[in-house]
């Protein structure tokens, strides 16, 4: 069994950071998968086709090409983020970036994914998995206070329904919902800086270590 470590959870609670941190910490790679489906949904945008529209949004996943994403600031913005969690719920594009992901998953020395399905779909045997959370209000006060650094003038009201509105829609679809695996820990950073919540994650990944030998 290689060290395979599935950090899903919804949009703000910490899980990108906490992922890329463990990632470091374990020498292993790391797949922000919320950034597959933000490219899909920014190339609809830009082609000027409809969120709705299953079929150009499978056809995009099918012909995605997944480097040099986390260099593209476009993804970062809340209209991407959005165009996500709509195309998301496709089954066929679901299905179009799975193997991808799950080849990432499957390299020699083990992985780190972060996202919503890794360690329901994804990754269902990964030895660790994490399952980051924060109230909707501190995930709100979190992704306001980085837009406003950015020059943002969305105001914390809208930010707060933007935040419920996608875990509604990311929880509620059909194709591969966002949920807490079985097995998997529950890590809630509502009370906890970046620097607790990350001694957190990596006490929960070095008991599942201790637990599968690894
Ligand atoms: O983690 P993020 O905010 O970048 O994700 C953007 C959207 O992509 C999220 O609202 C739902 C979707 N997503 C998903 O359905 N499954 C994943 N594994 C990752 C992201």
């Amino acid at each position: 069994m290689t060290l395979i470590i599935a950090v899903d959870g919804p949009a703000a609670s910490g899980k990108g950071t906490i992922a890329a941190r463990l990632a470091l910490t374990y020498g292993l790679p790391h797949l922000d998968t919320g950034l597959l489906y933000r490219a899909v949904g920014a190339r609809l945008l830009a082609q000027g086709l409809s969120l709705d529209d299953e079929a150009a949004a499978t056809e995009a996943a099918r012909g995605l090409d997944a480097s040099g994403l986390s260099d593209d600031p476009g993804l970062t913005t809340g209209e991407a983020g959005e165009a996500a969690s709509r195309v998301a719920s496709f089954t066929g594009v679901r299905s179009a970036l799975l193997d991808l992901q799950q080849a990432f998953a499957a390299q020699v020395g083990g992985a780190v994914l972060d996202g919503r399905d890794i360690g329901t779909v994804i990754a269902p045997d990964a030895p660790a998995k994490l399952f980051v959370t924060a109230t909707p209000e501190v995930r709100a006060a979190r992704r306001w206070k980085q837009l406003a650094a950015r020059g943002s003038d969305i105001s914390f009201e809208d930010m707060l329904a933007d935040i419920q509105r996608r875990d509604e829609r990311d929880a509620g679809r059909g194709a591969a919902p966002m949920v807490q695996a079985d097995d998997a820990v529950l890590l809630d950073t509502t009370d906890m800086g970046i620097e607790a919540a990350f001694d957190a994650a990596r006490r929960i990944v070095e008991a599942a270590r201790a637990k599968h030998g690894l």
